[in-house]
């Protein structure tokens, strides 16, 4: 059983590594690994690579960045040769990014199955870039593993049949269980006690310049009663320059590998953010999370887990915010299967079907 991996954004990282891991243990199984080079920096790939102990890619096609027709067809066309001098029997591809789509529509054509890791899941927002990566990925997928039962759900109601639909749990949690206990222990000097971790690279936020300022100011706003740590995300630290914006009191980073960020979001006193992956660790961590979306394609972190999706308004933001420092915020509890083992039920399922 052979079995290529194509990973090529941030988020792709934490959730292909507990499935390299799992099926690493199978006698039978051969594994290829693909970087895209969709994201390229140091702090954006390398890093991650290292603190989640994913092998050195096999290949990695450097496409870097461009529009969304550009990268996604770059990738394509240096995937293909990739595709059909390796002829694995099964690709997995990851998540929601550019890589994701473009791997499984080369694969689609090439008569080579493809399996999606975190299918289902659903903003129903098709002005999201993600969306789109979604529904045409699981459109081509011959295995979806869903995270969550409102995943299996979405894919029901679009009409993919059953039997191709296996729910397995989460897989970036199953990274996070695994290397907490490094983030446990990653020294707290030089942070404030207390304070609010942000994150924000959406274009619905970033990119439009009144948008982004408005945000700005709410977190300028906040920062008077508490600490604002803000790791910028290379998107936003470029709109941030281009529209002349000045967040210099707020404690600015650059992006953080993986076990610090772990380290970070377990001690904030509130997350506020519009990533998807962070909706779900803080659900996961118990922490308070502020969402600033008008909608998730993860509504479990809603109905069982600690987020609060606030969209761009900011008197509920606000509200929300003051809940969380008087000790009021939303309390949850962990989804069923986010459990540290989704990668290894992936593994064995991928065993047991012998792809
Ligand atoms: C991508 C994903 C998004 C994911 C996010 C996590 C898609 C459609 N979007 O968005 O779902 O949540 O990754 O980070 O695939 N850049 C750098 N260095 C890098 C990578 C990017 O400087 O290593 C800059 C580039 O100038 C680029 C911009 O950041 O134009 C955005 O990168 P891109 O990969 O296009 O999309 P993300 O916003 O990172």
């Amino acid at each position: 059983m052979h079995i290529l991996h194509v990973v090529g954004a941030r988020p792709n990282f934490m959730k292909a590594a507990p499935v390299l891991r799992a099926l690493s243990t199978q006698p039978a199984s051969k594994q290829t690994l693909v970087h895209t080079g969709q994201h390229y920096d140091f702090n954006m790939s390398e890093v991650f690579f290292s603190q989640l102990e994913i092998p050195t890619p096999d290949v990695n096609l450097g496409v870097g960045s461009g529009t969304h027709a550009q990268q996604t067809a770059e990738i394509m066309s240096r995937f293909e040769p990739v595709a059909l001098e390796r002829r694995p029997d099964c690709v997995l591809v990851y998540g929601d990014v550019n890589s994701t789509v473009a791997a499984a529509l080369v694969c689609a054509k090439l008569g080579i199955r493809v399996g999606h890791v975190e299918a289902g899941l659903r903003s129903f927002d098709r002005s999201m870039p993600e969306e789109i990566n979604r529904v045409v990925t699981d459109r081509l997928a011959d295995f979806l593993f869903t995270p969550s039962e409102d995943a299996d759900a979405n894919l029901k109601h679009e009409g993919i049949p059953a039997e191709k639909i296996q729910r397995v749990g989460n897989v970036m949690i199953d990274s996070l269980v695994r290397l907490l206990p490094m983030a446990e222990s990653v020294p707290k000097n030089g942070f404030p006690e207390r304070y609010a971790l942000v994150t924000l690279h959406r274009p619905a936020n970033v990119d439009d310049s009144e948008t982004l300022k408005s945000i700005l100011k709410s977190l300028l706003d906040i920062n008077e009663s508490i600490d604002v740590i803000f790791p910028v995300h290379p998107r936003t630290r470029q709109r941030i320059e281009e529209f002349g914006y000045k967040a210099e009191n707020l404690h600015l980073y650059g992006p953080l590998p993986y076990i610090e960020f772990l380290a970070l979001q377990r001690r904030a006193v509130v997350v506020i953010t519009d990533s998807g992956g962070v909706q779900e660790e803080t659900t996961y961590l118990g922490v308070p999370c502020l969402t600033l979306r008008s909608n998730t394609e993860r509504p479990i972190t809603v109905d069982v887990g600690t987020n609060v999706v606030v969209g761009q308004d900011s008197r509920k933001f606000s509200a929300e915010f003051l809940k969380i420092i008087e000790g009021k915020g939303k309390k949850g509890s962990i989804p069923p299967l986010w459990d540290g083992h989704a990668g290894e039920r992936i593994a064995a399922i991928l065993v047991a079907l012998d792809v």
